[in-house]
C-alpha cells in the first residue's frame, strides 16, 4: 500500500477533531493518535488534573515533546490539542511530518458541542458563547496561518468532512 503522509488535525476545542480523526481510523484505516489522550496515559491523569497541579506550561511543553515523537510515523491521523498551532516549534514539527487541516467551526456549534461538559480546563467558568468566540477569535490567525487545508464542519457529516479532507491532502 502506498505510504500516506500524516494527518494533523487543528482547531478549536469542539470543532469536531476527534470525531473526524476516529472515522479517519474506521473508514480509511488510518492509525489514530489522539494528543489529550496520550498526555492522559503518560501522566496517569486527567488534563484537568494536570492544569490544576503542574499548570498550564507543564501541559504546553508535553505536547511540544509528543509532536516532536511522531516523527517517524505515517499514515497516521493526529487529533491535536486546540492550543497547538499557538506555539511555532509545534507547527514546524507538524509540517515535516505531514499536511496540516484546520476544522473550522462556528462558536454557536462549539457551544453546543461543549456545554455540560468538564475536561476543559480553559472553558471552566467561560461555558459561554461569547469567551468562546473571543478565544476563537484570537487564536484564529495561528491556525490559519498553519493549515494547509481548511475545513467547515458546520451541519456536516463526518464522511464529508473526511471526504474534502483526503481530496485536499
Ligand atoms: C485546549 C484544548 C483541549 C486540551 C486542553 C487545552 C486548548 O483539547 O488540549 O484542554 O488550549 O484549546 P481539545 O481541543 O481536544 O478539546
Amino acid at each position: 500500500m502506498e505510504n500516506r503522509r500524516n494527518i494533523f488535525l487543528i482547531g478549536f476545542m469542539g470543532a469536531g477533531k476527534s470525531t473526524i480523526a476516529r472515522e479517519l481510523q474506521r473508514a480509511y484505516g488510518m492509525r489514530l493518535i489522539e494528543m489529550d489522550e496520550q498526555i492522559e496515559a503518560q501522566e496517569g491523569m486527567p488534563i484537568s488534573e494536570l492544569f490544576a497541579v503542574h499548570g498550564e506550561a507543564y501541559f504546553r511543553q508535553l505536547e511540544t515533546e509528543l509532536l516532536e515523537g511522531l516523527q517517524q510515523e505515517t499514515d497516521t491521523v493526529v487529533s491535536c490539542g486546540g492550543g497547538v498551532p499557538m506555539r511555532e516549534c509545534n507547527v514546524e514539527a507538524m509540517r515535516k511530518s505531514g499536511r496540516i487541516v484546520y476544522l473550522s467551526a462556528r462558536p454557536e456549534t462549539v457551544f453546543a458541542r461543549v456545554r455540560g461538559t468538564h475536561t476543559r480546563p480553559l472553558l471552566e467558568g467561560n461555558m459561554n458563547v461569547e469567551y468562546i468566540a473571543g478565544l476563537m477569535e484570537a487564536r484564529l490567525p495561528k491556525y490559519l496561518a498553519a493549515a494547509d487545508l481548511t475545513v467547515q464542519t458546520d451541519g456536516r457529516s463526518a464522511k464529508e468532512i473526511c471526504e474534502e479532507i483526503l481530496s485536499g491532502c
